[in-house]
């Protein structure tokens, strides 16, 4: 099965968990565009939607779906979003995307947070996937000078900017034994808006597309 197919596979299981009444956040990227596309075929079972991203947020106006904001809707039942990694508890690297602040105030806003990912994305260890930090623009080179002291290889995202219109920095050689631990040092440093380690509020459940189907994982 190609990548795509297990990518769209776990979307399509992912609607399983929008019960009638969810106010859903949606996440960004590949597979979370498999999902907006299936989300018409459940549209009465939602009552509010919120993006993490403007690209989101342009393919469900397309749709038909009013997207509010975080702050009308409140806490949100229910946030479905892919990831870059994940580890055996639901710990993941995000941010390919570059919609990593967003997707962490929807997350951390979740009672519930699905990922959903091909099988390529389960690792033993994170970092294998250099690890992006959107800065601050004007504490660049700060941020990249206190990484390069953990011993960490910061190259800039040149010519992206984000939706809060700030920088990215993808940082390539971390040891990230203790993802808790490495998420808040780096959140520590001045000029760090988020770094893309979700281990302090990883996923509830992650489903994983792979040649046999879709594999449900649980903390
Ligand atoms: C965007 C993200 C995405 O979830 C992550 O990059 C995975 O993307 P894809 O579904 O295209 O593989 O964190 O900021």
């Amino acid at each position: 099965m190609n990548v795509s197919d297990k990518k769209r596979n776990a979307a399509t299981a992912s609607l399983e968990f929008i019960k009638p009444g969810t106010s859903l956040g949606v996440g960004t990227g590949s597979t979370v565009n498999f999902l907006i596309e299936l989300l018409p075929q459940v549209r009465d079972k939602i009552d509010s939607i919120v993006s993490s991203s403007k690209a989101s947020t342009a393919l469900l106006e397309d749709l038909g779906f009013r997207v509010s904001t975080l702050n009308e809707v409140g806490d949100i039942d229910l946030y479905i979003d892919g990831a870059d990694e994940s580890n055996k508890r639901l710990q993941l690297i995000k941010g390919g995307g570059g919609a990593l602040t967003r997707e962490k105030v929807l997350a951390a806003a979740a009672r519930r947070f699905v990922c959903i990912a091909d099988d390529s994305k389960l690792v033993g260890m994170l970092g294998a996937f250099p690890l992006p930090i959107e800065v601050l623009p004007m504490a660049q080179e700060l941020v990249s000078r206190r990484i390069l002291k953990m011993r960490g290889h910061p190259i800039w995202r040149e010519g992206f900017v984000t939706d809060n219109g700030n920088h990215i920095l993808d940082v390539s050689d971390l040891h990230i034994s203790n993802p808790i631990e490495m998420e808040a040092r780096i959140n520590r440093i001045p000029g760090v808006v988020t770094v893309g380690i979700f281990a302090d509020r990883p996923a509830d459940v992650l489903l994983l597309g792979d040649d046999d189907g879709v594999r449900e994982m649980r903390v």
